[in-house]
């Protein structure tokens, strides 16, 4: 059994995991900076890597102490030397981190803290590209591993990318955003609509209550690539809200005559249809263009992956409309963590792949075949 130890500060979660031969979790530790940064609407990123100075020992210790390997102090020389001696016979192989993308301050505690760990125990440091990791969270299921060649739809807060996974490490990207990234869009309306922060969960709630088809929203097609563009839909869902308050954000409101007699119109915004329309746009989107690239490349089967694909109706309308097996992992899975980081660490490991000591933050690393 080959225990890896994953650690992930990309974003705004401080994750530490520890899983088996990349399949088996065995402790999954998640700190959550998520209200933190609801009262800024979106992730504040100087107050993220403050967060993860903070969180990043004990979580990491926490995930080790859950996995029953213990946690060596005793300062750097007794660190070091401890390590060297019993590195890999308490169980850990590797530490695999999160080096890209993400934000630069938040990337540079999880790399620097693995580095630490590392070195302190005498373990090899797999580098990890995070929009990898999220696809991996597909092997961390109780299933037969997916069969590839397998066209997997990354969706997230930061990502949307459409990736042809041929192998182990082995990615050819067909496609991204030209614009905002899905979960950008699901948070930036979310805000729109009065909703709390982070939108793509709540416009999901809220859209139960609504019909996808109470507003006629546009979908870019971008037909002939494989990109997608979400922004021209943002500003559709915007005028509209703006009907309904005119000092929405994005156009100033027209200064009334002081001595207007007319009180200023005030129509309830009709959330949930909002809600429910602007999601069936997005889905509608991505679920087509991902069956057809899954068709064009002849894939084996569609594997969704990051925050979006939390997303219910993506789940079933993907699996409904897809004439190919398509595979989902549970929600806790699909958003930021450290048991995917492990998971990805494990088939690069056994492949022989390691970082050296300089190996540095990318916070715009793409994936390619080479990554
Ligand atoms: O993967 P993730 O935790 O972080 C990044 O790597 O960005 O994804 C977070 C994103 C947020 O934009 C959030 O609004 C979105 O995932 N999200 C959802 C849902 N749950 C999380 N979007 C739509 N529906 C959901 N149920
Ligand atoms: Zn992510």
């Amino acid at each position: 059994m080959t225990l890896i130890l994953g650690i992930e500060s990309s974003c705004d979660e401080t994750g530490a995991a520890v899983v088996a031969d990349g399949r088996t979790i065995v402790s999954n530790v998640v700190a959550s900076q998520v209200d933190i940064h609801r009262r800024y609407g979106g992730v504040f990123p100087e107050v993220a890597s403050r967060q993860h100075v903070l969180s990043i020992l004990p979580v990491v210790r926490q995930a080790l102490d859950e996995a029953g390997l213990a946690w060596r102090d005793g300062g750097p020389e007794a660190g070091l030397q401890a390590g060297l001696q019993a590195g890999p016979e308490d169980g850990l192989e590797a530490v695999a981190v999160t080096y890209g993308p993400g934000l630069a301050g938040s990337l540079l505690v999880g790399l620097n803290a693995a580095k630490g760990l590392a070195l302190g125990r005498g373990l090899p440091l797999v580098g990890i590209n995070h929009i990898e990791a999220h696809i991996y969270a597909n092997w961390l299921v109780d299933a037969p591993p997916p069969e590839l060649p397998a066209v997997c739809l990354v969706v997230s807060g930061g990502h949307t990318e459409l990736i042809l996974m041929t192998g182990h490490g082995q990615y050819r990207r067909l496609g991204g955003t030209l614009d905002d990234a899905a979960g950008e869009a699901f948070d930036k309306v979310g805000r729109l609509l009065g909703l709390s922060y982070p939108g793509g969960p709540a416009i999901q709630e809220a859209a139960r209550a609504g019909s996808p088809t109470a507003f006629k929203l546009p979908r870019a097609w971008l037909p002939g690539s494989h990109d997608f563009s979400f922004s021209g839909l943002k500003t559709a869902v915007l005028r509209i809200v703006q009907k309904y308050r005119p000092e929405a954000e994005g156009r100033p409101t027209k200064p009334r005559a002081v001595n207007s007699q007319t009180p200023p119109v005030m129509r309830v915004l009709p959330v949930a249809n909002l809600a429910a329309s602007f999601q069936a746009a997005v889905v509608d989107v991505l679920v087509e263009k991902t069956c057809q690239a899954a068709q064009d490349f002849e894939a084996r089967g569609v594997l969704l992956a990051g925050g979006v694909a939390a997303n219910e109706l993506l789940r079933n309308e993907m699996t409904r409309r897809c004439p190919l097996p398509v595979r989902y992992p549970p929600p806790h899975l699909c958003t930021d963590n450290a048991a995917i980081i492990a998971s990805a660490g494990y088939y690069r490991f056994v492949a022989g792949e390691r970082a050296g000591w300089d190996l540095d933050i990318v916070p715009g690393l793409k994936l390619t075949a080479q990554t």
